[in-house]
């Protein structure tokens, strides 16, 4: 959560800060701000509450001159969302500003500690903190503003990405990263600096991804020097980043959301190629030819993930235990880390995450390796911070997701958790070779299926209109369309703010039977299944008690329609490939009653993209 952005180099700061800014504004967007050193040697700092835009308003007639500054969009932690708490923050003297990701979990103690000392605090947060802490240190112990840094680094516990400027050195930027993502960008005569790769590739394609507990002092003129936490220095691993101006553009959608949604057919294939071979019968990946005797040896496969990617875990559990015979239990990561779980060395931990960076996934996944466990990630963002901490893995290749509700992510993972478990099933033998096969080609079938469920954004518009002012809305499905059920609640909720609850359709009839009347829209997965009877059984108990269904139906079933008040037809495929098809109108009707409620579709209240607090 939160982004920061910093320039040094030969151009004006501010248009590359505000741009980088924009970029990043899927990270938090409750307020902004950037600072810079003028040519004339002035630290301005300009902040305000709100999105970037207002940020760029305010700044009009200000001076935003200058050649090295460092930006922030912030998601609250410490403070209400104000220009007060906004980033960056001054030192005391105002010759230092800093911007921050992350919670500094001590702040409190130090800030008594500096307040007895006399030092006087402008804002609520954490971050002052840690600016304030290292303009102390080096007035008093006569540091330089990176011996500074290391010190009060020391002293400081909790996660962060930093950047720190000293108006008397107005050639240098110090960056230090410990749980929160930071690259560098390396251009001719010139450095930038990001919470991920999005604004620094108009310039270059050469960054360095920092790893916990470096700090980093860019310096005009000289190479980047990277340090380990005491100071050791690192060696430079410059990578080139794969990622076009394309892929983070709108390509003219009103939305990223909605962009997201219609690009699945195309990254559903890029996620499958060159894993599932051109016949579409055999499935290979490379995670499980390099590590085939953990992943096959498993006892046990425990998956953790929050928010969506715990829901496509979910549907992940059920392929793997019904494919290769394997149990598995799917946890949240915030729970997992602290509820001292069992993990032995027989298990296989799978961590799910679209960002790789979400702080409580990270933390389960270092508890699951200290107590022995192989760990296998399945994230989109290329050289993020869970890819590095697994012991191996397998990128979903989606492309960047910026709409903050996730959608192809979600699509992305339930595809590749379809390629392990039957690539594993298929060398485990708990599959028929004609099963395995039959399985095989359905999966490279789905992108075509999901065109046709697209076709559906009109009706879906249509209908979106009706449930525009539901106060409450129930998702129901079975088996494999349950955690459909609870991805269609939680896409609903984060961008319409109307509460939904997602429940297993059998389950109902235990309590949540008791809040239905005719208020309240029921949207029921009930696809052509095993299970087919029982749902109907479910919606007629539904309708009993005056209830309105909306009924997602495999095509031509004229079953169904005699009960439902509306119907959304869906191609027929395998049961358990259902939820790549099912979610597509649960994901179009979340975004067109946001729409309809003219909330920002983007940019939802109080949420943030990369979740990189606990
Ligand atoms: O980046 P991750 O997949 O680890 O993120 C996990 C959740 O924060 C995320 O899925 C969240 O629930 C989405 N906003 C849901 O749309």
């Amino acid at each position: 959560m939160c982004g920061i952005v910093g320039y040094i180099g030969a151009k004006q700061a501010y248009p590359i800060l505000i741009k980088g800014l924009r970029r990043l504004e899927y990270r938090g967007y409750d307020s902004a701000g950037v600072a810079m050193i003028s040519q004339r040697g002035a630290l301005n700092v300009y902040k305000t509450k709100g999105k970037v835009d207002n940020l760029t308003d305010y700044c009009t007639d200000k001076d935003v001159s200058g050649s090295i500054g460092i930006a922030h969009t912030r998601w609250a932690t410490h403070g209400e969302p104000s220009a007060r708490n906004a980033h960056p923050h001054y030192s005391q003297s105002h010759n230092l500003a800093i911007i921050h990701n992350g919670i500094i979990e001590n702040y409190a103690d130090i800030k008594a500690k500096l307040q007895e000392k006399g030092v006087a605090f402008a804002s609520d947060t954490d971050t002052e903190v840690l600016v304030q802490l290292v303009e102390y240190i080096m007035s008093n112990r006569s540091l330089t503003l990176l011996e500074a840094v290391q010190t009060a680094l020391f002293q400081v516990i909790g996660a962060y990405a930093i950047a720190i400027i000293d108006k008397r050195e107005p050639t240098q930027i110090i960056v230090a990263r410990k749980q929160s993502p930071l690259v560098v960008g390396i251009g001719e005569s010139e450095f930038f600096i990001a919470s991920d790769a999005s604004p620094i590739i108009d310039y270059t394609d050469k960054v360095v991804y920092l790893e916990d507990g470096n700090i980093a002092v860019i310096r005009l003129g000289e190479e980047l020097k990277v340090m380990g936490i005491h100071g050791e220095e690192q060696e430079l691993k410059v990578k080139k980043v794969d990622l076009n101006l394309g892929q983070i553009e709108k390509g003219g959608y009103e939305h990223f959301m909605l962009k997201e949604i219609f690009e699945q057919p195309e990254c559903l294939t890029n996620c499958m190629r060159g894993r599932i071979n051109v016949e579409g019968n055999q499935v290979t990946l490379s995670a499980l030819i390099d590590h085939h005797q953990q992943l096959l040896g498993a006892k046990r496969i425990v998956i953790v993930a929050c928010g969506t990617s715990w829901h496509a875990g979910l549907i992940g559990k059920q392929l793997i235990e019904s494919l290769c015979r394997i149990p598995c239990e799917v946890e949240y990561a915030s729970e997992f880390r602290y509820r001292n779980p069992v993990v032995s060395k027989d298990d296989v931990v799978i961590a799910i995450s679209q960002s790789g960076e979400t702080a409580d996934t990270l933390a389960a996944i270092q508890l699951a390796k200290e107590q022995g466990a192989f760990i296998y990630g399945i994230c989109n963002a290329i050289g993020s911070s869970i890819p590095r901490a697994t012991d191996t893995g397998t990128y979903i290749h989606v492309g960047p997701e910026i709409g903050v509700a996730s959608t192809k992510a979600f699509t992305g993972q339930v595809t590749v958790l379809s390629m392990l478990a039957l690539c594993m099933a298929n060398k485990l033998g708990t599959i028929s070779i004609e099963r395995y096969r039959q399985m095989v080609s359905e999966l490279t079938c789905i992108p075509k299926k999901m065109e046709q469920a697209l076709q559906a954004n009109e009706e879906i518009k249509h209908l979106a209109r009706i449930f525009t002012y539901a106060k409450n809305c129930l998702y129901l499905g079975r088996g494999y369309n349950y955690p459909v059920a609870l991805e269609g609640a939680l896409k609903l909720k984060e961008i319409s703010y109307i509460h939904a609850e997602g429940y297993p359709a059998a389950e109902m009839k235990h309590g949540p039977i008791a809040l239905i009347d005719s208020e309240m829209p029921v949207f029921v997965i009930a696809t052509r299944d095993r299970l087919y009877e029982k749902v109907i059984s479910n919606i007629q108990e539904v309708r009993a008690r005056g209830g309105r269904v909306t009924a997602l139906i495999t095509e031509g079933d004229e079953q169904i329609k005699q009960y439902a008040d509306h119907v959304i037809e869906l191609p027929d495929t395998l049961e358990c490939f259902q939820p790549l098809i099912a979610s597509i109108p649960l994901q179009l009707l979340a975004y067109h009653i946001a729409v309809c409620k003219g909330k920002d579709v983007d940019r939802p209240r109080n949420l943030a993209k990369s979740v990189t607090v606990e």
